[in-house]
């Protein structure tokens, strides 16, 4: 052998041992099932980098066991691709990966059904398939996962009968929420699945019947959560045994009867989420033993009697939401000791007497409803709320009936929004309110109020939302409100508001109807409503520089004068009412450029000419 080809000869040997070397350390069935998985796959970035490496344990997302001392080539257990875009179906040849441990393919684009042969990976013990657009049968593929522990196929559209569960010794995570299965809890699937040990989401499903006793079996249970099904019936005493429970939402279900008083056994409890469901008596009294509670929510069902918790018991309580009741009580003394509650909502009942004195100790407090009840002392109550300086929405509407609105107050420096609308209150705008610095949403409508809207209001930077209609103001529409900084300008309303807590907001009902249900406060549309009152005056043509309004209602006063041109600047205009005044001339023919109105209406005025035609004018 020529030096030459010496030379050639031992490149020959090193390459072929740089191409084979890698090899021994990946699974040669592994690596050809995961080549097929990724050939079947439309996109995603694991195409570029799989297709020219040979080791598949050096692959973005695959991991391998440690092969480093044995002979045999290392096995594939691990896959996680989540997020990384993968489009396209899953191969049957993912069936191939026996040795595979950990499946995360959560939140790509995968679709279609999950193939049968899935069920081949007997040691597969996490299998994350959440966040995908995957569809058909799934519970039977997963009937063979003997090892499987964690089970999330979260948001997709699987289906199946759950009726058909099948058995999972060792499972301790299901997680099958926002999906489409129907059918029972019957007792035979959970007596199957009775090893499940720690968490269990159904939500959003339309799973139905009542609970089957065997649920109750499964003591080490954490999290129990089942919203958003068609759940009826009664809850049992038995509930009493899963005395690990930290959560448990039931929200959005038809369960119905009193609520089992079970609760000095489910002392780990954190959360308790059962609005929206039919259950009637009283609170359960033992909840005063979960020492550990911090959300405690009824709203929206039948429950009656006294709110008369021994709330000394839980001090970490931060959310109570009992509203829509039909609670009837004075307001609990003892819930001043809940120093960290930072939500309350006690609107929609039958609560009678004072703001107790001692809810000036809840400085935690950030929203407050008590709407709709029957309390009375508007200015006591106004004068031990001053002290929770963090609150920022505070919602009194119906209540108080026909009381004094208090004309010296101070405090409430973090005060976004104010509703105190449909209480018959006597009195004038007070200057207190207008003071607020933050108020971004102020709600009067449906009192008394008599005497003239302070011009003073223009100086408020942060109002976006004005409600004063339908009581007894007069005098001019003060030029302060066409200075409104956060109605002239994009931007300065935004979102700011942004005590999203989950609690619905009502606003703006009058004895009949409903009301608008707002689901945070940064979602009021930018109104001015003062319509049903004794304005007279005219309208300032620098109304047009609230360029961020959407709603205009000045209908039913005595407003005289024309109609501004400058209100066609208002692009954002939705609703614009002016019916019911004494305005006269014509309508300006510049309205056609307010593209976004869909209500309008100049009725019963002096006005002449035609309506304006080739715009959004209906
Ligand atoms: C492997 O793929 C990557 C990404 O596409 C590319 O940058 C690289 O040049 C490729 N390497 C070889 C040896 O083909
Ligand atoms: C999966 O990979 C992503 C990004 O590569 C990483 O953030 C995540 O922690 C991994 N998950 C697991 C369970 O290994
Ligand atoms: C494929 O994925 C890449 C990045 O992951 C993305 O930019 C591209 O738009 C995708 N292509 C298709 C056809 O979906
Ligand atoms: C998966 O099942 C199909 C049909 O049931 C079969 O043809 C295929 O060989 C199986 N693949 C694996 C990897 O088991
Ligand atoms: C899937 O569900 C489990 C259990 O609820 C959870 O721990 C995991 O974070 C979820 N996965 C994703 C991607 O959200
Ligand atoms: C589920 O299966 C059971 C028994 O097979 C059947 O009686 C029930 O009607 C099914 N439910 C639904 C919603 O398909
Ligand atoms: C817990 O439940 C058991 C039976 O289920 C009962 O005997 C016991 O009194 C309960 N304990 C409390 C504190 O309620
Ligand atoms: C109240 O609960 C019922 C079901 O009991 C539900 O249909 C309704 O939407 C709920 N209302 C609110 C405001 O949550
Ligand atoms: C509210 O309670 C008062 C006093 O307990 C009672 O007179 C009234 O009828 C109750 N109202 C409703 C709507 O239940
Ligand atoms: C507020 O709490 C303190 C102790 O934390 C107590 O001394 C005081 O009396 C309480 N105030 C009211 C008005 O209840
Ligand atoms: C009030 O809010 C401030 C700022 O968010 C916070 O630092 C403070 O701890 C709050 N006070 C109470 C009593 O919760
Ligand atoms: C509309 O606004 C523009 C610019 O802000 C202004 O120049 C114009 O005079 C306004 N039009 C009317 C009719 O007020």
């Amino acid at each position: 052998m020529s030096f030459l080809n010496w030379i050639f000869f031992a490149c020959f040997v090193y390459l072929s041992l740089a191409l084979e070397t890698p090899n021994q350390n990946c699974n040669p069935n592994d690596f050809s099932a995961l080549r097929e998985f990724a050939g079947q796959l439309l996109n995603g970035s694991i195409k570029s980098t799989w297709f020219n490496e040979s080791n598949c344990c050096q692959w973005n997302g695959v991991v391998c066991e440690d092969g480093s001392h044995k002979s045999a080539a290392s096995r594939v257990t691990g896959l996680n691709l989540s997020g990384e875009s993968l489009r396209g179906e899953i191969s049957e040849s993912l069936g191939k990966l026996d040795g595979l441990k950990v499946l995360h393919l959560s939140h790509n684009f995968l679709e279609g059904r999950l193939p049968l042969n899935f069920s081949n990976l007997k040691q597969l013990e996490v299998l994350d398939l959440s966040h995908n657009m995957l569809s058909g049968l799934v519970l039977g593929a997963l009937v063979g996962l003997k090892s499987i522990q964690s089970v999330n196929l979260s948001s997709n559209s699987f289906t199946g009968n759950f009726t058909d569960l099948g058995v999972f010794p060792s499972l301790i995570v299901f997680n099958i929420s926002n999906n489409l299965f129907t059918g029972e809890l019957s007792s035979k699937a959970w007596r199957l699945a009775a090893h499940l040990s720690s968490i269990c989401h159904a939500d959003f499903n339309s799973l139905s019947g009542q609970l089957p006793d065997s649920l109750y079996l499964l003591s080490s249970l954490e999290q129990l959560s089942l919203s958003a099904n068609n759940f009826s019936g009664q809850l049992s005493h038995k509930l009493s045994k899963l005395s690990n429970l930290k959560t448990l939402v039931l929200c959005g279900n038809r369960f119905s009867g009193s609520f089992p008083n079970v609760f000095g056994n489910l002392t780990q409890l954190e959360q308790l989420v059962a609005h929206s469901n039919s259950f009637s008596g009283p609170l359960p009294s033992t909840l005063a033993l979960c020492t550990k509670l911090r959300v405690l929510d009824f709203r929206n069902n039948t429950l009656s009697g006294a709110i008369d918790l021994d709330f000394d018991g839980l001090p970490n309580l931060c959310t109570l939401d009992l509203a829509s009741n039909r609670f009837s009580s004075p307001l609990p003394e003892s819930l001043s000791s809940c120093q960290e509650l930072k939500i309350l909502s006690l609107a929609k009942n039958n609560l009678t007497g004072q703001i107790p004195a001692s809810y000036a100790n809840l400085t935690s407090l950030i929203f407050l409803s008590l709407s709709n009840n029957s309390l009375v002392n508007l200015s006591g109550g106004l004068s031990v709320l001053k002290h929770c300086r963090n609150l920022t929405t505070l919602i009194l509407t119906k209540n108080f009936h026909g009381e004094e609105i208090p004309k010296n107050v101070s405090g409430f420096e973090s005060l976004m929004l104010f509703a105190l609308g449909n209480c018959g209150l006597n009195g004038q705008i007070p200057n207190w309110l207008l003071n607020c610095p933050k108020l971004q949403v102020l709600d009067l409508s449906w009192n008394h109020l008599d005497g003239s809207i302070p011009s003073q209001i223009g100086q408020m930077e942060n109002l976006f939302y004005l409600d004063f209609s339908n009581n007894s103001l007069t005098g001019g529409i003060p030029k302060g409100l066409t200075e409104l900084k956060s109605l002239m300008s994009a931007n300065s309303y935004s979102s700011t508001l942004n005590t999203s807590t989950g609690i619905p907001l009502f606003v703006k009902r009058n004895q009949s109807a409903s009301g608008l249900q707002y689901n945070q406060a940064s979602s009021f549309p930018p109104s001015v409503l003062l319509s049903n009152n004794k304005l007279n005056g005219s309208i300032w043509p620098e109304i047009g520089r609230l360029k961020q309004l959407h709603v205009l209602d000045l209908s039913r006063n005595d407003i005289t004068g024309t109609i501004p041109n400058s209100i066609s600047n208002m692009t954002n205009l939705e609703t614009l009412d002016l019916s019911y005044n004494d305005l006269h001339g014509s309508i300006p023919s510049s309205f056609n450029q307010l593209t976004f109105l869909s209500k309008f209406s100049v009725a019963n005025n002096h006005l002449e000419g035609a309506i304006p035609t080739g715009g959004p004018i209906p």
